[in-house]
């Protein structure tokens, strides 16, 4: 069996606080996994560690059987490995086209504002790249507003334009953490649905970091439960849904 994301005896701490300890992950080609537990469990931490924004005190991390624990984030995200963070990372005052074509412009980013500001629309660089971006516009429902400003979008719209811009750097391996904060049921089930296409179609593997449990049990396939920096349970989400320690320690906990 290959995985394309291992996480081995990983653990930090923040002053002597023990975030994670000895957490192992292991993730399969193809499919959406999903990390769940209660806020403060460590879930956000250990996506940090995933894409090299932290480094842990001990454990490894494995991308395709390659050692990626010391290696910047470019160079991770170069690898294949994608994120949203927990709060928006879009541009206000920029367009939605113009947000995914300043990801596509991530390794020539002089490019980019040349362009913005000096109105070199038309070079065909330029219209490769406009193409481009509509393009994964498309892919999240998102190209009828390519024109409008990021603001004016609502909370669900700017989620899928912020997955818009990590899939533009075509990753194998996207982590979302909590993607469906702040949306309404409809646009948590739109949401939903266009994971579920990108690792269909796309064959993008997902770490979904959620504590929507109904999306969570519809659209993945495999769930870890992190609870005080370990891991209490993983499984099917069938499996998490009936197991009582769960049930005990988190899925009871905010109902
Ligand atoms: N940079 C940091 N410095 C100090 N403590 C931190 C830092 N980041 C996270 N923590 C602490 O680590 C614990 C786990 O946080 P986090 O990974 O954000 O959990 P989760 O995402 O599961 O809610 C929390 O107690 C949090 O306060
Ligand atoms: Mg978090």
């Amino acid at each position: 069996m290959s995985f394309l994301l291992e996480v081995s005896h990983l653990s930090k701490a923040f002053g002597g606080h023990e975030v994670l300890k000895g957490v192992n992950l292991r993730i399969k080609q193809g499919t959406i996994h999903a990390l769940i537990g209660p806020n403060g469990a460590g879930k956000t931490t250990l996506l940090n560690i995933i894409n090299g924004l932290e480094t842990p005190n001990k454990g490894r991390v494995f991308f395709k059987g390659k050692d990626i624990t010391s290696l910047a984030p470019e160079k991770r995200a170069k690898l294949g490995i994608a994120r949203t963070f927990q709060l928006l990372e879009v541009f206000s005052g920029l367009t939605v086209l113009e947000n995914v074509m300043i990801s596509l412009y991530a390794k020539n980013p002089w490019g980019f504002f040349k362009s913005l500001f000096l109105g070199d629309y038309f070079n065909p660089q330029e219209r490769d790249l406009r193409e481009k971006a509509l393009f994964f516009l498309k892919e999240v429902n998102l190209l009828p507003r390519a024109h409008e400003e990021v603001q004016n979008l609502p909370a669900g719209e700017q989620k899928l334009l912020e997955i818009a811009r990590a899939i533009a750097l075509e990753p194998e391996i996207l982590l979302l953490d909590e993607p469906a904060a702040g949306l309404n049921n409809r646009e948590t089930r739109v949401l939903g649905e266009i994971l579920k296409k990108l690792c269909e179609n796309k064959k993008i593997t997902i770490l979904l970091v959620e504590h929507d449990m109904e999306l969570v049990m519809k659209i993945s396939q495999h769930v870890t439960v992190l609870n005080f920096g370990e891991v209490l349970a993983e499984g099917t989400p069938l499996e998490i849904q009936k197991n009582p320690e769960v049930i005990r320690a988190y899925l009871g906990e905010e109902t």
